[in-house]
């Protein structure tokens, strides 16, 4: 799948519930509205939309939320793709988890195909875990982390950058991180959905961040691609890998290589445009795939070239109305 701008697309980000166990404060308002069931796909509906885009080329499908394991029976969706694993059609098969329950799955996981696992992670203050992600326990999540590595995950850490919240710990954070074998990615806040809390208090730049860390780290930049968003570095002193996602300081579009399914079964082709096409309508207006795969290739014909993410003071609006959890990042 080719894009009007000759980017290859091969990787597609699945939604599998809007649903998550936590609140956390740059993501979700406190009190959410989440879909009718009538409006998500069915696990095999996604099953076959994934698969659509796997014949079309997609090597790396990566399953996130909201929280993708409170999904009830997701090991069901997992075992289906994992015969694309099986074929040799995909290079990963690949979750984004908030770890809450990563302790149950993690083995299940492993013998689905997957190999590596991103697991959200902002602080590992416990009493700021909470205050971050409102409901949760970082007890629980470092269980799923431990679980993880003991059933041969390898675990990347996301952590998001928050103003005043977590920026006097990533010192931390990375010394951890080099202690467990685990590598880390820094995400720039973005502007997605209301939130109640101001996105200008919450945001911090990488760029800041970057030089803040180069006094106390050796930062040796590397040519390293996940097939993600990030630049990554190696850290001299514990010889791990540093990822920086920065959508508003450093503007990666060029190299977008990917689309997005809500679990409604809206295509978004960027993460940061409103404009998106409608699978679910030809998915269940035929058991034959073709009105699904025009509907797919429509779709790529038309993904924009990139986002338009501002965050300052005149402009505190979010720039898409729609939350995280609903595109799952
Ligand atoms: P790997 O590189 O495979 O480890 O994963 P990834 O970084 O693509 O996935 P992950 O779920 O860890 O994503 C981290 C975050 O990067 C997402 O939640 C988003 O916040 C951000 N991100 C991913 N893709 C895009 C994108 O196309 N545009 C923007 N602006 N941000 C993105
Ligand atoms: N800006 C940046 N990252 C976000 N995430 C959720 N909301 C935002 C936001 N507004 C991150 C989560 C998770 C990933 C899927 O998206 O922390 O790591
Ligand atoms: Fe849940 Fe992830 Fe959003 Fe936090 S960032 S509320 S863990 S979906």
């Amino acid at each position: 799948m080719i894009d009007p701008f000759g980017r290859d697309v091969k990787y597609l980000r699945v939604s599998v519930t809007d649903r998550c166990d936590f609140r956390c404060t740059y993501c979700m308002a406190e009190e959410m509205t989440f879909l009718p069931r009538s409006e998500i796909l069915s696990l095999e509906e996604l099953d076959r939309v994934c698969s659509a885009f796997v014949t079309k080329g997609v090597k790396k499908p990566r399953i996130t939320g909201g929280e993708p394991l409170v999904r009830r029976n997701i090991m069901w969706l997992f075992e289906r793709l994992s015969r694309h694993m099986d074929s040799g059609a995909l290079e990963e098969l690949t979750l984004t988890t908030n770890a809450s329950r990563l302790s149950q799955y993690a083995k299940a996981l492993y013998d689905c195909g997957v190999r590596r696992v991103n697991v959200s992670l902002d602080t590992l203050d416990p009493l700021k875990f909470t205050a971050i992600t409102r409901w949760g326990k970082l007890e629980k999540v470092l269980e799923g982390i431990e679980a993880a590595r003991n059933a041969g995950l390898s675990v990347k850490i996301n952590a998001v950058a928050l103003k005043g919240l977590n920026e006097d710990e990533f010192d931390r954070m990375i010394a951890w991180c080099g202690e467990e074998g685990l590598d880390m990615t820094l995400i720039e806040v973005m502007p997605m959905g209301d939130v109640s809390d101001e996105r200008i208090a919450q945001y911090l730049p990488l760029s800041l961040v970057r030089s803040r860390m180069e006094k106390n780290w050796k930062l040796e930049d590397i040519d390293y691609q996940s097939g993600g968003p990030a630049r990554y570095v190696r850290i001299g002193e514990t010889g791990r890998k540093l990822g920086f996602i920065t959508p508003l300081t450093h503007n990666f579009c060029e190299s977008c290589n990917r689309v997005r399914l809500t679990c409604t079964g809206t295509l978004y082709m960027c993460l940061g445009q409103e404009d998106a096409a409608d699978l679910r309508t030809p998915l269940r207006q035929s058991e034959d795939d073709t009105p699904l795969n025009e509907a797919i290739d429509a779709a790529i014909a038309r993904k924009p070239k990139g986002h338009d993410f501002i965050i300052d003071r005149r402009n505190n609006e979010p720039a898409m109305s729609r939350h995280m959890s609903h595109t799952g990042g």
